[in-house]
């Protein structure tokens, strides 16, 4: 059993902040936010936050200490203990936990890996004297892998997370935590500040910062009626908070039965939010809309996750401020973006890691090197077949619908089948906070119907689980190419739609595999009881 623990409460608080502070607060929340209306997104999102993100956090920290008392420290088997003896299927359930950790991580490193070399371009001076033109072809040729570069700040991305992770939780982890999480906001904070007193006339901008303020600030109350809005909502809490992914548990699993969890969760909750609706919502907007206006910058990112107008086009933007606050600025925007990665993927590496220590008594630099391995060989085909759409499909399946479908089961476990009395318990136990009672009520009704809600949403709404599984929209296109006889884009989307369905293959043979470990693991511990009681 590994004998990991948090070296300080600071250092803990800081590590699930930076586990869930992410490149979703600076480059994703506010594509969403521009993709779904500005102001018409901020109400579901907030809602969101309040009755489900809020209730998944107390639920997943408690989760994860309850199974630290039993030696637990990934989902397949703190779920297990959780639901009585005869339900067996829950540790399968528990899949997801370690599941979604691989596979986002086997594309987020790439991300990651983006980042270090955008701010090793910064400093050296690559996009000055660019055009827009430029800087986008620019980020077009780095994902084509037009040269060998990509791949080294991939594997020195990877080969650094296996490292600290390989330090262990206070040597490593924690101290990532503690130098990146404070940089990262005296980055976020020069960033805002700039953004946000742009003023129209100077230095080529069209706009005040304020107008993109404005439009991401000026709530919009129709939009509760556009389920659209809601669907994107909750997805974004889901990513921004790392709920669903199993790393809260496993994080929380290295607590003691009676330290706190309810103000320790609120207080990653907030600073989260804080990052990602405060200096997420003050950067990209207001200086993509100061420069370009509210319309052009909705045209950027239409459709998209926000990662391509980070790169493609801010680096051109801060070229306006002369070179040397240029580099400055792309040191801080690459290098908080940097920050925020890798306190989040290190966050993924250690479900991984705990389950081989765990179940297979695996040493700590060998579980590390395990998940550097595994993520190098699955986050392979989103390097090298990056336009062939392998990447989104990564993010859409294990990053976005993953996430739903084990909240939404672990919260009926949590207060259904565990109990919420005996959740409440949990919850409250040690808390330096009174959790408000109204919290019991919403985890036990509220968020599990939002999230059967989510789920079904997203199930069947246009555009959503099934069409992409059936792969609708490429079909029409095909359809559309083959009416137009339009041989080049015909042989394009049939290419795209081999390698889609082959990254899908993969997804499942990885959770086929993590499943059959878990098999193993329950037998191995089946053979261990008898001799324990023996
Ligand atoms: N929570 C992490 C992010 O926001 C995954 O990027």
């Amino acid at each position: 059993m590994s004998k990991e623990s948090w070296g300080s409460r600071v250092g803990l608080v800081l590590a699930m902040a930076g586990n869930a502070v992410g490149l979703g607060n600076f480059l994703r929340f506010p594509a969403q936010a521009i993709n779904n209306g500005g102001g018409a997104f901020i109400i579901p999102y907030l809602v969101c936050f309040l009755l489900m993100g809020l209730p998944l956090l107390f639920v997943e920290w408690s989760m994860g200490r309850f199974g630290g008392q039993y030696g637990d420290h990934s989902t397949p088997f703190i779920l297990n203990n959780m639901a009585p003896k005869k339900q067996k299927l829950w540790k399968y359930v528990g899949v997801f936990g370690i599941f979604t950790n691989l596979a986002v991580a086997a594309y987020y490193c790439y991300l990651e890996s983006w980042t270090l070399s955008y701010v090793w371009h910064s400093i050296t001076g690559s996009f000055h004297g660019m055009s827009q033109g430029q800087v986008a072809d620019f980020f077009n040729q780095y994902v084509a892998l037009g040269s060998s570069e990509p791949i080294v700040f991939w594997v020195f991305c990877l080969l650094l997370n296996t490292w600290i992770l390989s330090r262990g939780l206070s040597g490593g982890v924690e101290i990532a935590s503690k130098i990146g999480m404070p940089l990262l906001i005296m980055f976020g904070i020069f960033l805002a500040i700039r953004g946000v007193t742009l003023d129209a006339g100077e230095a080529g901008a069209v706009n005040d910062g304020t107008v993109g303020l404005n439009f991401l600030w000026t709530p919009r109350y129709e939009s509760i009626w556009d389920f659209k809005v809601w669907l994107a909502a909750a997805g974004q809490i889901f990513f921004t908070l790392s709920v669903g992914m199993g790393s809260i548990q496993c994080y929380a699993s290295y607590l003691r039965s009676r330290d706190d969890v309810a103000l320790n969760a609120m207080s990653a909750g907030w600073m989260n939010e804080f990052v990602e609706v405060c200096l997420g919502g003050a950067i990209l907007i207001p200086i993509a809309v100061g420069y370009l206006g509210v319309d052009e910058v909705k045209q950027l990112v239409a459709g998209g996750s926000g990662f391509g107008i980070g790169f493609q086009t801010l680096p051109f933007l801060f070229q306006n401020w002369g070179p040397i606050l240029a580099a400055l600025a792309g040191v801080a925007w690459f290098g908080l973006l940097f920050f925020a990665g890798i306190t989040s993927s290190l966050a993924m590496g250690t479900p991984v890691m705990g389950f081989l220590r765990d179940e297979f008594s695996w040493g700590r630099e060998k579980s590390a090197w395990a998940f550097g391995l595994t993520v190098l060989l699955l986050g392979a085909p989103t390097v090298l077949f990056y336009n062939y759409g392998v990447f989104g499909e990564y993010d859409y399946w294990a990053g976005t619908v993953s996430l739903v479908v084990f909240a939404m089961l672990e919260i009926i476990l949590f207060a259904w089948i565990f109990g919420m009395d005996k959740g409440w318990d949990e919850i409250t136990r040690g808390a330096d906070i009174r959790v408000p009672v109204f919290f019991k009520f919403v985890i036990k009704y509220i968020t599990p119907a939002i999230l059967v809600a989510v789920f079904l949403g997203s199930l069947v709404s246009q555009g959503g689980i099934i069409d992409t599984m059936l792969n609708k929209q490429i079909y029409a296109d095909l359809l559309n190419a083959r009416t137009l006889n339009d041989a080049a884009q015909i042989t394009a989307l049939e290419t795209k739609l081999l390698y889609i369905n082959g990254s899908r293959l993969l997804l499942v043979f990885i959770f086929g595999a993590i499943a059959y470990l878990v098999y193993r693991a329950q037998g191995l511990r089946d053979r261990k009881a008898p001799l324990a009681h023996g």
